[in-house]
């Protein structure tokens, strides 16, 4: 890319950004959010009890019409607390794909599980269902019921598809591959509230989804997540651990394993009940703020794409992105750098987790395509404040 071009193109994302230095994702905020707030410090029940939390898991319930939501201090602790649900225990192996937040990994450590790095293809940046069945078929052996690691003789227990920058990953492809080796499903969703798959949101294909409410999320309780589930015995349990195991009394305190404080306080929830309810016009804004994109920056495709929306989906547009056809000249770097000065936060795609110090003694399969375009995708800022 000539100088000029980068120039004109970091001009056009700046005007995008209505001539305003701009964050990756700021949140939007207004009366509602700061009246409920003001209800929930008025009422002294500021940590987990008063109603607020259930009305928030309640109106989140309605709208990704899953049958549990149960509300967390944050997705990394929905994360733990899936793993632990669906049985995850130490030694355990825990498919996972290297593009994702460092949580999606870190929280199958916390599990003492191994994670098993699986490769991703180009459509919608999640885990590719076709090598991920070959891979599975060459490297497994039936031992009562289980899928074993003919390697390492490790159960292969779950698998954690994560639904990259709000896109939906090939969720039916991947269910249908999980349930051949009997392998159960944690879907990483922290980024997708509001995404669908042939109509149905995604969190709620495997046996537990998660979502995160953090600051730059969709909608945002400042920190939170949740745990979406339809299976009843998984609910209960949830809310069991994350309410550090105490057994139900008006006040006595027994506790029957090890437990973890990870409910999400009412403070938190009640911004999240502002929050929910405008819903559908930040869906709505999220998704002319990329045609938008899509329209200023179509010169540039010789030099990159605006992601698509995946077929089948419905997408929340949590993060757009351009996918660049070669980083010849560390284009990259260049579009950051510029991008920066001007004061538009621009951000590249995580580097992948496998290569992190702490990660890399870790089993994968060939990851071509992660290397591919590990240093090809960038985020542009997408907040709600960009549209008005
Ligand atoms: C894909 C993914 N997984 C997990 C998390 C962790 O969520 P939280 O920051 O709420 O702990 C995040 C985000 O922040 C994420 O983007």
């Amino acid at each position: 890319m000539k100088t000029k071009d980068l120039n004109n193109l970091v001009n056009k994302i700046y005007k995008i950004c209505n001539f305003k230095k701009t964050g990756l994702h700021e949140p939007v905020f207004s009366q509602e959010e700061i009246k409920s707030l003001k209800k929930s410090i008025q009422s002294t029940m500021v940590s987990t009890t008063g109603g607020v939390v259930d009305k928030f898991e309640k109106k989140l319930k309605n709208f990704v019409k899953s049958k549990h939501c149960i509300a967390t201090i944050n997705g990394t602790s929905a994360l733990h607390i899936s793993l632990l649900l669906v049985g995850v225990k130490r030694n355990d192996e825990v498919l996972v794909p290297p593009f994702s937040f460092v949580a999606t990994a870190n929280s199958i450590l916390y599990c003492d599980a191994i994670p098993h790095f699986v490769d991703i293809n180009e459509k919608n940046l999640g885990i590719d269902p076709d090598k991920l069945y070959k891979y599975l078929k060459s490297i497994c052996k039936k031992q009562n019921g289980y899928s074993v690691n003919k390697k390492t003789g490790n159960i292969i227990r779950a698998i954690m598809p994560v639904h990259v920058f709000g896109h939906p990953a090939d969720i039916e492809k991947i269910v249908k591959i999980s349930n051949h080796f009997n392998i159960k499903i944690i879907e990483d969703a922290a980024e997708a509230l509001g995404s669908y798959y042939k109509n149905k949101h995604l969190g709620t294909f495997g046996d537990v989804g998660i979502l995160s409410f953090n600051g730059n999320k969709i909608i945002t309780t400042g920190a939170g997540g949740a745990i979406i589930t339809n299976k009843n015995n998984l609910a209960k349990k949830a809310r069991h651990l994350i309410a550090n195991a105490k057994i139900n009394h008006p006040w006595n305190y027994e506790h029957d394993q090890i437990g973890f404080n990870y409910r999400m306080p009412s403070l938190n929830a009640a911004l999240g009940c502002a929050q929910i309810d405008k819903i559908k016009i930040f869906l709505k804004k999220k998704k002319n703020l990329y045609k938008k994109y899509k329209k200023e920056l179509a010169q540039f495709n010789k030099d990159f794409i605006v992601m698509n929306e995946p077929i089948h989906s419905r997408s929340n547009f949590w993060l757009n992105t351009i996918i660049l056809n070669n980083n010849k000249g560390n284009l990259k770097r260049k579009i950051l750098i510029s991008a920066h000065k001007k004061g538009i936060r621009l951000r590249p795609i995580w580097n992948p987790i496998n290569t992190f110090k702490h990660f890399k003694k870790y089993p994968k399969m060939n990851l071509s395509n992660v290397d591919k375009f590990k240093d090809r995708i960038i985020n542009l800022p997408s907040g709600l404040n960009i549209l008005k």
